[in-house]
């Protein structure tokens, strides 16, 4: 995965993604990508590859290709499919004509030119938003990491109590790997709704950040 998502939202260097690209070149070792999480759009990127400047021989897409829709995809380059020819692989719902209709539909919104300028508007102010919340917050924030809207919170308090502060809150989201957070929102979110999802992370962390002053008090250490 270039941005590992269950892992915890951890951004693999582009130089350390070049490196391993030229040494896959080098041994002639095929270099597989796992885009299921970071591809169509989530990064900012087509694919997120594409912020190191390389190209994977095969990569797996799901996700967002379906747009919530149940669809993956595995696209390989001419030369790395040659040991896949078609019907050497058969798969019961492979290629259906819904999904693929599905699909198409999503590649059509996802390759508008207004799209991806969206995601990383929206990202970038999002990432803006949650900087300074983590200011605001750093008993229970230590940092905002990621790329366009595929973003993580690195907790100090541990993940699973922000996460559950926040269905509280009625805002969902999923724990991750290296004690984070993270935020995946939808790409078509519009600004209304960062503000939305602010005022509740706003809320949690006040909450959170209140139980520990009472749990020092209860302890007995100096407010
Ligand atoms: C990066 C990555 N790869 C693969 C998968 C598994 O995908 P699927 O559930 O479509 O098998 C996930 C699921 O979360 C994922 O995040």
């Amino acid at each position: 995965e270039p941005i590992q998502g269950e892992g915890g939202i951890r951004v693999i260097p582009n130089e350390d993604l070049r490196r391993i690209r030229n040494l896959c070149d080098e041994k002639g070792i095929l270099l597989v990508l796992d885009e299921v999480q970071t591809g169509v759009g989530r990064t900012g990127k087509l694919f997120a590859h594409e912020l190191a400047g390389i190209t994977p021989d095969i990569m797996a897409i799901a996700k967002a290709l379906g747009g919530g829709f149940p669809v993956g995809a595995c696209l390989a380059t001419e030369d790395a499919a040659r040991g896949m020819t078609a019907g050497t692989h058969g798969s019961t719902f492979g290629g259906n004509p819904l999904a693929m209709a599905v699909a198409n539909a999503v590649m059509d919104l996802a390759l508008d030119e207004n799209f991806l300028p969206h995601v990383n508007m929206l990202g970038l102010k999002l990432r803006q938003k949650l900087a300074m919340l983590a200011d605001r917050y750093p008993r229970i924030i230590e940092g905002v990491r990621g790329e366009g809207l595929m973003l993580g919170l690195k907790c100090r308090v541990t993940n699973t109590d922000l996460v559950a502060a926040l269905r509280e809150e009625k805002m969902l989201t999923v724990g991750a790997g290296d004690n984070v957070v993270r935020l995946l929102p939808p790409l078509v979110i519009e600004e209304s709704h960062l503000d939305e999802a602010m005022e509740k992370l706003d809320a949690a962390c006040g909450k959170l950040d209140a139980t520990l002053d009472k749990d020092a008090k209860a302890a007995g250490a100096p407010s």
